[in-house]
């Protein structure tokens, strides 16, 4: 009896160490992290002591068990915080829910996948919160840095984006890519009313849209190599970089996901005009039947590209996709109906074909665009 009242005593000791005030919350963004996040948080433990710290997993509904995981950990221990997103998608915006979660004064951003030292973390916490600096970002490129086992194409590839990335950068910093840095609590949220929040680099998303240019100390680090699960980054993951770009660029006038609608929309013109002529050439269809037939690939093609890049972040699936699919072909529809009814309207008025015809395509565009956004792709 007399033991068994020591080791309760004992065991309440850890939950009243919790009630200091926290110092440090590391965001963790997941995707198919199951067999990182335990070791990941052991880590952290271990790195941490003396600090008061909590890990805040943003998990985007994967497949693997890893938000059943985290929700056991979450239940046995309160340092540790699962925020379960489903129906949506992206590494930023994870990021973004998760920091803007917590009341800590220092947040840190860190990959689940083990790669990212946590050793680091630290040197990147005393940064900011002994020396008084606005971010402190670990970087692979400043003097004892590097990029571990990356071939020669990959590390191309980064230091490219890096250089494409210097006219939005209102801060200069070695290693704009890097997905490990620390921030302070009001230094985000100056930022996070100009955050674009697309893709994977939330770090450089954060210094274009600071309103001054921050303060900022730079931590080497070593960039391990993924041992467990796989990398999300492919090509999609490639364009969401320039739609960032251009975001930060002429966001504040156009849309980006308009202007990624309408070249979607000017390649499903060329595959009309392809389909066309194949169906009139090839199967000798007459003109209806082959106009058809490519209107209807044409939407189609314009459906699933949209759906994989345009609106990548909520991304329709399995039965999903298609009730999208014919949700998208009756706003084509009705896109239609406007567009011969304006240019009806403006031929009758002006008598100029091709500028009624314009009239109509543009709104017929317009109408697809927006109300696609809001019927096929609602959130
Ligand atoms: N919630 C959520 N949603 N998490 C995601 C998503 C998503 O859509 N996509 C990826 N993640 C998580 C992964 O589970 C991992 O913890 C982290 O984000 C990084 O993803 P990886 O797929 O491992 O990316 P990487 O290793 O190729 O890229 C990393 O290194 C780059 C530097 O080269 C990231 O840290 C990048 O931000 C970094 O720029
Ligand atoms: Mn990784």
């Amino acid at each position: 009896m007399g033991s068994q009242y020591v080791l309760q005593l004992v065991k309440t000791l850890p939950v009243e160490a919790v009630n200091y005030p926290l110092e440090l919350s590391i965001v963790v963004p997941t995707f198919n992290e199951v067999g990182n996040v335990g070791e990941l948080v052991e880590r952290i433990d271990r790195v941490l002591d003396g600090i008061e710290w909590e890990v805040v997993f943003v998990d985007d509904h994967s497949t693997d068990g890893t938000w059943q995981r985290l929700t056991e950990m979450a239940q046995g221990d309160r340092r540790i915080r699962l925020i379960h997103r489903i129906g949506r998608r992206g590494l930023a915006s994870a990021v973004v829910e998760g920091a803007l979660s917590t009341s800590s004064p220092v947040i840190v951003v860190m990959d689940a996948d083990l790669q990212h030292d946590e050793t680091r973390l630290p040197p990147l916490f005393a940064a900011i919160a002994h020396h008084g600096h606005d971010l402190a970002v670990g970087s692979r490129y400043c003097a004892g840095g590097s990029t571990g086992q990356w071939d020669e194409k990959r590390v191309g590839i980064s230091r490219f984006a890096t250089r494409v990335a210097a006219p939005i950068m209102k801060t200069p910093l070695s290693d704009p890519m890097s997905g490990f840095f620390a921030v302070r609590r009001d230094v985000l949220l100056d930022a996070a009313p100009n955050l674009s929040t697309i893709g994977y680099k939330i770090l450089l998303d954060l210094v274009a849209s600071a309103p001054r240019r921050l303060d900022v100390a730079e931590v080497p680090y070593e960039f391990r190599d993924r041992t467990c699960g796989e990398s999300k980054l492919d090509a999609a993951v490639a364009l969401e970089y320039g739609e960032l770009l251009l975001d930060k660029l002429i966001g504040r006038y156009v849309p980006v996901k308009l202007l990624m609608f309408g070249a979607i929309g000017a390649l499903g013109v060329l595959v009309h005009l392809a389909v066309l002529g194949g169906l009139l050439h090839g199967l000798s269809l007459p003109f209806a039947w082959a106009q058809g037939g490519a209107v209807v690939t044409a939407m189609t093609f314009n459906y699933a590209l949209n759906n994989r890049l345009t609106y990548r972040d909520r991304q329709r699936r399995g039965a999903a996709w298609l009730t999208g699919l014919l949700s998208f072909y009756l706003v084509c529809a009705l896109g239609a109906v406007g567009n011969v009814g304006v240019g009806s309207l403006v031929f009758q008025s002006m008598h100029h074909w091709w500028l009624a015809g314009i009239a109509g395509a543009v709104v017929g565009s317009v109408w697809n665009y927006v109300a696609s956004a809001w019927f096929t792709w609602s959130r």
